[in-house]
């Protein structure tokens, strides 16, 4: 973070314009690339084996904050997915769903144990493949991926705990589908409780991210987790949509857009597969005038800001009381200048690349929409790189509700401000998008957050913070962000049929 001048919560302060000293810069203090090992080209993991695709595809990963290619990865099609379907099946059948529980928990932990020796790697795997900071791989994505691991391996022997007077049984072979924003705290959301509960699995990364997920059949290997249990693919929607519709797969869970959840959920229907759906957001986050307002401009920032904006339950629209508005957007201003933009792997990077040539174009084509609607656009005048994909922190104030900056998911650094004065008026606005994963609430008073919790559809409500996770706290949404919880102990029902004493 760059130096900044005084900003205390004075009176004084709040007449006084503030400026950032961006003079001061900050000498580069990358992470060494060479602490990660990535090979040239990976084969697909099934079965316990690295196996060459039958569709004899591959495509390239590369790096979006230069472009530069880092490996080469085969593409699963159909008749590689139904290689890793009945391997998983073999598993599920003869080895995984007959072991003890404690058995089944000490691989678990294993694989937890493996992912924090390799956890630098996995951090600058995680930052190369896809642009993220390295302060938030490092700091974030993977020890929250690896504490999934040690959560769910507790739970494993202790399932009468989690659902009392009911017996459990697992479902069978869960098929896995993830995106490419949180690529291995994705997959162990999903891997982990499938394991505990006796289910084993097939999963699949995204296209732009396939990197720690081959990480991570290398640690599965190394800890010795029998063959089948879990299988690693990687290709794009073709293979994602072979896994959904294979006759053998009992349960899909998908993170990713609104509209393919749309598409899975048509394909399942009138079979017997279970689902659990994590789409899209347009959370609101809800500064009142008696906040702590360099607080909430903090969270504001931390809440769109983190990861590019490529988080579903992005803070991306900010209402603000009225009589603060002014302060909140000046505050706001002068803390966009100050974000540093650039190379993923320098750890005083705060934004950093956007996942995808095509993810920017998103993120383009929206600040033209926003600027046609009539709103008014602001962006941090700070440089960017000469290669890769990037865009600068940038926020629009005079935003009307029917906006469709106000109501779509732009998934990037792109805030929307809006204004309102009752909190009748605010939870109706905030409401008012076919969304309801995240929101957050910016007040002193404790019982306007328990009004605001209890009439707001959001699946996670933060107060007075935001984007904070933990294994232990369940995570999922309402109306078009889909269905179903990932996460504590909620996160175990997905994965089990409970039969009645
Ligand atoms: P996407 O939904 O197409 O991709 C997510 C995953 O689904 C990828 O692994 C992809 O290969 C797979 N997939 C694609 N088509 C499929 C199909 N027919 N059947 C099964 N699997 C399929 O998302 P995309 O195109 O990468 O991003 C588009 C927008 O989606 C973003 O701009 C953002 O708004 C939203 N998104 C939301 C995410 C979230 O965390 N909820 C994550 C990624 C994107
Ligand atoms: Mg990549």
């Amino acid at each position: 973070m760059a130096a900044t001048k005084k900003n205390s919560n004075t009176k004084k302060s709040n007449t006084i314009k503030l400026k950032f000293d961006t003079s001061w810069q900050y000498a580069p203090a990358p992470e060494n690339k060479k602490s990660a090992t990535i090979n040239k080209q990976y084969e697909l993991f099934i079965n316990g084996q690295w196996q060459k695709p039958l569709s004899k595809k591959y495509f390239d990963t590369i790096n979006p904050a230069n472009e530069e290619k880092l490996s080469k990865v085969a593409w699963a099609n159909e008749v590689d997915v139904d290689k890793a379907v009945k391997a998983a099946r073999h598993a599920y059948e003869n080895i995984w769903k007959n072991m003890p529980a404690k058995e089944r928990a000490k691989y678990i932990f294993r694989i937890a144990r493996i992912m924090q020796e390799k956890a630098r790697e996995l951090a600058i795997i995680e930052s190369l493949d896809g642009g993220k900071p390295i302060r938030e791989s490092r700091d974030f994505d993977i020890p929250t991926a690896a504490n999934h691991f040690f959560y769910y391996a507790g739970w494993t022997d202790k399932l009468a705990f989690a659902f009392p007077n009911r017996q459990t049984s697992p479902l069978g072979v869960a098929g896995q589908i993830i995106p490419w924003n949180f690529p291995l705290l994705m997959a162990a959301w999903k891997i982990a409780p499938a394991l505990a509960t006796g289910n084993t699995v097939v999963i699949k990364s995204a296209e732009s991210t396939p990197l720690t997920l081959l990480k991570l059949a290398e640690i599965i290997e190394e800890a010795e987790l029998p063959p089948g249990v879990v299988n690693i693919l990687s290709g794009a929607g073709d293979t994602g949509a072979a896994i959904v519709n294979h006759p053998d797969v009992n349960k899909i869970a998908f993170t990713g857009s609104t509209e393919v959840g749309k598409i899975i959920q048509k394909a399942i229907a009138g079979t017997q597969k279970k689902v659990t759906l994590e789409l899209g957001g347009k959370a609101a986050n809800i500064i009142f005038e008696d906040a702590a307002i360099d607080q909430a401009v903090e969270g504001v920032i931390n809440g769109i800001f983190f990861n590019q904006g490529h988080v579903c339950c992005a803070g991306s629209r900010l209402y603000v009381q009225e009589s603060i508005l002014k302060e909140v957007v000046r505050k706001l201003k002068d803390r966009l200048e100050s974000l540093i933009v650039g190379d993923p792997l320098d750890k005083n990077t705060d934004i950093g690349a956007i996942n995808s040539k095509a993810q920017l174009d998103v993120i383009h084509k929206y600040i033209d929409i926003g600027k046609k609607e009539g709103a008014e656009f602001y962006q941090s005048s700070c440089p960017l790189p000469k290669k890769g994909y990037y865009c600068r922190p940038s926020l629009f104030t005079n935003v009307a509700q029917s906006n469709r900056i106000a109501q779509e998911e732009i998934f990037g650094p792109v805030l929307a401000v809006l204004s309102f004065r009752t909190v009748d008026e605010v939870i109706e606005k905030a409401n008012n998008t076919p969304y309801g994963l995240s929101a957050g609430v910016w007040t002193d008073k404790g019982a306007k957050i328990f009004n605001m919790t209890t009439k707001m559809r959001a699946g996670v409500i933060w107060a007075n913070t935001f984007n904070k996770f933990d294994p232990s706290s369940p995570f999922g949404g309402y109306k078009e962000s889909g269905f179903g919880r990932e996460g504590g102990l909620h996160g175990l029902l997905p994965y089990v049929n409970l039969v009645n004493e």
